[in-house]
């Protein structure tokens, strides 16, 4: 990771990180990315491979942009996934590279990006068809 301090303790200008092969360790909990958002604004992309937080849809030498106050997380698919997997042992994650750009600023996209015949309008549709997998009962 890479971080450029700015004048707000706890808020970066901009944060560069990338998400190679790794373990995840942690055990008996929910493994990809979680849905968020936040006060920065996230820039990704994938270089090669696959990212753990989408299933399909996000193909090597594409990205994403999150701005501030944006909330995101894995599509229906890593989620449902991720719910009903094994959890009792380290997730090997391996074959992937990804990166990301965090800023406390609000990324404005060109107009030619957002011509571009690689947008995806209805990227939003990855979240429908979520399932509530929560359960007050289970302890
Ligand atoms: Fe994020």
């Amino acid at each position: 990771m890479l971080h450029s301090a700015s004048d707000t303790p706890g808020v970066s200008n901009i944060d560069f990180v990338i998400f190679p092969p790794r373990i995840l360790a942690m055990q008996d909990t929910f493994r990809p990315p979680w849905f968020h958002r936040n006060i920065a604004s996230e820039f990704m992309g994938l270089v090669h491979g696959a990212y753990d937080a989408k299933a399909d849809g996000f193909v090597p030498g594409g990205a994403s942009l999150h701005n501030c106050m944006t909330g995101h997380g894995p599509d229906a698919e890593t989620f449902e996934k991720a719910s009903t997997a094994d959890i009792s042992k380290p997730h090997v994650i391996t074959d992937t590279m990804a990166f990301m750009f965090e800023t406390r600023c609000v990324l404005r996209p060109t107009a030619q990006a957002l011509a571009s015949a690689q947008l995806q309008p209805d990227y939003h549709q990855c979240w429908q068809g979520l399932q509530k997998h929560f359960n007050p009962e289970r302890p």
